[in-house]
């Protein structure tokens, strides 16, 4: 069987021995009961990596970013969401399924909404329109090529949604990769909004889990609406320990994936058939045009046993992780070359 070098996502990576034999060996017990000591320290974790006061571990980030929703909203009310955003974009119409709020989409630029342009669509308190409550960033931005949402711009929001009294929450399944690129502190990022969620399955490369924190009583909620969409686990300190081990293991390695996906983007930008901008190439997520067609190439380059992805005719992308070392990246680069 082929063994293919995969691109397509930072979901792909496969939990390493260690991280198994912390998986093997966790303390476990029934955490719908609270009883898991694995879970509790991963939340406590949490806390204290964000300064909030409460975290709630929950089964991936649609599922966080769908809670936060709920919790921060009542139906027939209106949250702002950048128009590409994974909330937007990945999470099949969620807020209306599930909180009954309907979403105004911002067009940013990488990812980057204005601040004026939120402001100026906070709705006026009159009888034909929802009240808007929520508004909602996401930091880095997948589908903007993991772009960094810059703190200046992130304050500009916070004190506007602190002036108009809504709510802010912050999408950072990949906020790691903005933390250890500019350095700000988790804790710097979440101090500015009123939820974060996380992923420890994407770029710190644990096989399953997300986390939601906030302050106690929203995460109070969000515990009880957890339970209500199936995700009270019992012994997830199975599952929590690949996410502690990832916490303790795998952050300050992102770096090497920001510095093979700027090598790899920098590389193909030299080839006739790539269009790509530079600026935008951030953290570990590699976006660009392709004069030819995209899905075309992305099937030769599949024959020659590398795995990307396109969107549309003429956009693709590849995302780099703890499962491809520089070695790999240069294979990469020649097989994008070759065709
Ligand atoms: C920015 C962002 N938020 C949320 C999610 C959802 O994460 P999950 O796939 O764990 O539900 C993703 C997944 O790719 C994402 O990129």
């Amino acid at each position: 069987m082929m063994k293919y070098i995969d691109l397509r996502s930072d979901t792909v990576t496969k939990p390493s021995k260690a991280m198994r034999e912390a998986i093997a060996s966790a303390e476990v017990g029934d955490d719908v009961w609270g009883d898991d000591p694995t879970v509790n320290k991963l939340q406590e974790k949490c806390r204290e990596l964000t300064g909030k006061p409460a975290a709630l571990f929950v089964t991936s980030g649609c599922m966080a970013n769908q809670l936060a929703i709920k919790c921060h909203t009542n139906p027939a009310e209106e949250i702002i969401a950048e128009w590409d955003s994974h909330i937007i974009k990945y999470e099949v119409a969620g807020p209306s399924f599930i909180s009954g709020v309907q979403v105004m989409p911002l067009k940013g630029i990488r990812g980057v909404m204005d601040v004026n342009e939120v402001e100026g669509h906070i709705r006026p308190d009159w009888y034909h329109y929802p009240k808007t409550s929520l508004i909602c960033i996401e930091n880095t931005h997948n589908r903007a090529g993991g772009t960094i949402y810059p703190l200046d711009e992130i304050k500009k929001i916070s004190n506007l949604a602190k002036e108009r009294n809504l709510n802010l929450h912050l999408d950072g399944a990949r906020i790691f990769n903005a933390s250890v690129e500019t350095g700000i502190s988790i804790k710097e990022y979440s101090s500015l909004v009123d939820s974060i969620s996380f992923c420890f399955s994407k770029g710190l490369g644990a096989p399953i889990g997300s986390i939601l924190c906030g302050d106690v009583d929203f995460i109070t909620k969000a515990h009880k609406f957890r339970k209500i969409l199936g995700g009270g686990m019992r012994q997830a300190g199975i599952i929590a320990a690949g996410a502690l081990y990832a916490l303790e293991n795998n952050v300050e390695r992102l770096k090497e994936d920001h510095k093979n996906a700027r090598h790899f983007a920098e590389e193909i930008s030299k080839l006739p058939y790539v269009e790509i901008d530079l600026d935008s190439v951030q953290t570990n997520i590699v976006i660009f045009k392709t004069k030819n067609n995209a899905s075309v190439i992305r099937e030769n380059l599949e024959k020659k046993g590398l795995l990307v992805t396109n969107d549309g005719v003429d956009k693709m992308r590849a995302v780099f992780h703890l499962d491809i070392n520089s070695d790999q990246t240069e294979q990469a680069i020649e097989m994008f070359e070759s065709i």
